[in-house]
């Protein structure tokens, strides 16, 4: 395990570590030039591996988000168990998932960007799922001042796959408090309702007249403590945004900005949906970089996905994936300030 540092014609770094995938600095200039590490970890490998973190800057799958029960249905099959780490459900790969193993790294680099191939083989049978499945995630730094996160896999049994990187984010910088104040622009369409488990209803919902309707940018604060009971009943933001029907092209999915520090994150994705997370359940007990203790909501996630539970929803775009098939997504948080 190792950490590597990856650096732009701008000065923008990217520390990373082969162990989950871990992102654990990001190096990004407010409008000034001035330089704020903008996303939260930790310093060590020792950190990461003895604490119970919640994905901190990590790559999550097999599947990403909540599966009912841990349990889904696939060709007539059922399979019944995966690993339930959530209550009675299965978030985020398991007990032991992408985040906490450790990924054979190469370093790449070529035109205007330079990067790691990380790759990982997940055994049949590994937290409950069928199939081999063999993943390479790619992380690229750009002169673009962009970070690119390209996903490829492909399995010898068919199996379902949803992965996501949980970054979480803070415009103004990791140890500078609640993220509030940061202005939030979402492209979505609706969003998926939960139960207060985090296990969508199965509907698709107008945003028009809630607390989730961020087409227009406004403040994260502005509307998170209001008695909006979808925002209640899951204590803040923690909801699926249907971007689109389907995976496609990439696409501009939001844009969040800083007003103090004038930086600014858009997100682009090929993904069908995206879950916005404001750190609820953070509570001080984590101290991260320069010994900074973590609040509830002092960042922000935007983590490009499928819908959560997809594999017992029909109607959400599917999560499939068959042998011969080769999966593939991207995802671009791309940086500036204005
Ligand atoms: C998010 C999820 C939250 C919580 C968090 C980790 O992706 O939506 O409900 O589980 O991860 O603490």
């Amino acid at each position: 395990m190792e950490f590597v540092t990856l650096e732009n014609r701008n000065g923008i770094k990217l520390k990373l570590t082969n162990y989950g995938g871990i992102v654990s600095e990001l190096h990004v200039p407010d409008r000034s030039g001035a330089f704020a590490d903008v996303t939260l970890g930790f310093e060590t490998l020792e950190e990461y591996e003895s604490q119970d973190f919640p994905y901190f800057g990590a790559l999550v799958g097999r599947f990403a988000n909540r599966i009912a029960g841990g349990r889904f249905a696939l060709d007539g099959v059922v399979y019944d168990q995966l690993a339930l780490n959530d209550g009675e459900n299965h978030l985020h790969g398991g007990k032991r998932g992408f985040d906490r193993v450790v990924w054979d790294m190469e370093r790449v680099s070529g035109d205007g960007y330079s990067g790691v191939v990380l790759r990982y083989l997940s055994v049949d049978g590994e937290e409950g799922y069928p199939g081999n499945l063999r993943t390479t995630v790619t992380y690229k730094l750009t002169d673009r001042d962009e970070w690119v996160i390209d996903y490829e896999a492909s399995t010898d049994k068919p199996t379902i796959f949803n992965p996501t990187n949980h970054a979480y984010f803070n415009l103004a910088g990791h140890d500078s408090g609640s993220v509030m104040g940061h202005e939030m622009q979402i492209a979505a369409k609706g969003f998926t309702p939960t139960d207060a488990a985090g296990i969508p209803t199965g509907e698709i919902m107008a945003l028009e007249g809630t607390g989730l309707d961020f087409r227009q940018p406004k403040p994260l604060g502005r509307d998170i403590e209001s008695d909006d009971p979808f925002i209640d009943i899951v204590g803040g933001y923690d909801h699926n945004f249907a971007l689109r029907e389907a995976p496609g092209e990439l696409a501009l999915a939001a844009v969040v900005y800083e007003p103090e520090s004038g930086r600014e994150m858009k997100v682009y994705t090929t993904e069908p949906g995206m879950q916005l997370y404001t750190a609820n359940f953070l509570q001080g007990a984590l101290a991260g970089k320069g010994g900074y203790r973590y609040q509830r909501r002092d960042a922000f996630c935007l983590e490009t996905q499928h819908y959560p539970d997809s594999p017992n929803h029909p109607q959400f775009p599917s999560t499939v994936l068959r042998p011969g098939h080769t999966f593939r997504s991207q995802t671009v948080y791309a940086f500036s300030a204005r």
